[in-house]
């Protein structure tokens, strides 16, 4: 495993971080299961887990507190949490960066994960308009009283990214690139420049490219590719344009798209999904591929052509 020190503080993150959310997340996913890929990203080098209050219906961060306990590395292990989102009738989710939203919300996130100290604590999709005083003035107290260390935001929108220039306050930014998104970079190097900190999520992009994906898997398989069309309105497309990455003798598509990711050098961390031991350790043999450039142009040449 290779390790970046973050800067703001005093934490040095595995460059491949394990999204407790999800299926993984899911109280109908076996917990027993969930522990073992905790286990395994953790045998591995992983220190760094990530999860939200509203991931996986409100369980995921249950079930990281209880996995942090369970392990003997849980104690060492670098968390972060999410706070901004609240899950109301039937499921759905709804924005409330309110500051004493936020504040339970932090609480409750303390409570569940079973830990004093949240080292970094994103704001979970927030819009530019949501960036008051007030709601610094709240993150700041949290900071002050040591419940928190880190304020990031998570957001994919492009108005919320650029707002994130505008704060110095912010100095964790979570954003989504993947083998689709190569106009990324240019963003991921200003906000290096700037001093902050750059996490990816979903950097495996849901693995839909990797033909192993739509092999059936049981009620786990209806629930990604559920997610999948949901989220891909050109999925067929987004799979034709990659399937190439399925015909490499050595490596799986799937590693060779986080390898992409972490190629590029101005990141801190990528963040991946997974509820299989056998993947979580097939994805870290990606650290240490260096792709080849003629590779890496394919690549980014595919995902123009779609246009995303
Ligand atoms: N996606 C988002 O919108 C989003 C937003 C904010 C934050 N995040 C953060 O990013 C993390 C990761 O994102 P994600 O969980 O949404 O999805 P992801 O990591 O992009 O993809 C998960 C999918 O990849 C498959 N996979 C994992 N390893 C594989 C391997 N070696 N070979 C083949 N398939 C493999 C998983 O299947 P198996 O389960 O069978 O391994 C699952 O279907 C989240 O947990 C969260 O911390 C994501």
């Amino acid at each position: 495993m290779k390790y970046r020190q973050l800067s703001g503080a005093d934490l040095r993150l595995s460059l491949v971080g394990m999204g407790c959310a999800s299926f993984w997340g899911k109280s109908n996913f076996s917990e027993k299961h969930a522990i073992e890929v905790f286990a395994a990203a953790a045998a591995s080098g992983i220190n760094y887990y990530d999860t939200g209050s509203s991931y996986s219906g409100g369980h995921a961060e249950q079930r990281l507190g209880r996995a942090l306990h369970a392990h003997p590395d849980g104690k060492d292990a670098v968390i972060s949490s999410k706070a901004g989102t609240r899950i109301g009738r039937w499921g759905k989710l709804y924005n409330d960066f309110s500051p004493a939203w936020i504040r339970q919300s932090c609480e409750n996130s303390l409570r569940h994960l079973q830990i004093d100290h949240i080292p970094i604590f994103f704001l979970h999709g927030p819009n530019p308009e949501d960036f008051t005083a007030a709601l610094f003035e709240e993150l700041e107290q949290l900071q002050k009283a040591g419940k928190i260390g880190l304020i990031g935001v998570n957001a994919f929108a492009e108005p919320s990214l650029q707002s994130c220039f505008d704060f110095p306050q912010i100095q964790c930014i979570m954003l989504d690139f993947n083998i689709y998104q190569p106009q990324r970079c240019e963003m991921i190097k200003q906000f290096k420049a700037a001093g902050k900190n750059v996490f990816v999520a979903g950097a495996l992009a849901g693995a839909i490219y990797d033909d192993r994906f739509w092999r059936f898997q049981g009620r786990k398989s209806l629930w990604y590719w559920l997610r999948a069309w949901k989220n891909n309105p050109q999925l067929k497309a987004m799979k034709k344009q990659m399937k190439f990455l399925n015909d490499s003798p050595n490596l799986t598509a799937t590693q060779l798209a986080l390898a992409y990711v972490l190629n590029n050098p101005d990141l801190s961390t990528a963040l991946v999904g997974s509820t299989r031991v056998e993947h979580m350790q097939e994805l870290l043999q990606a650290v240490d591929v260096q792709l080849e450039p003629a590779l890496i142009k394919r690549i980014e040449s595919q995902a123009q052509q779609l246009g995303l």
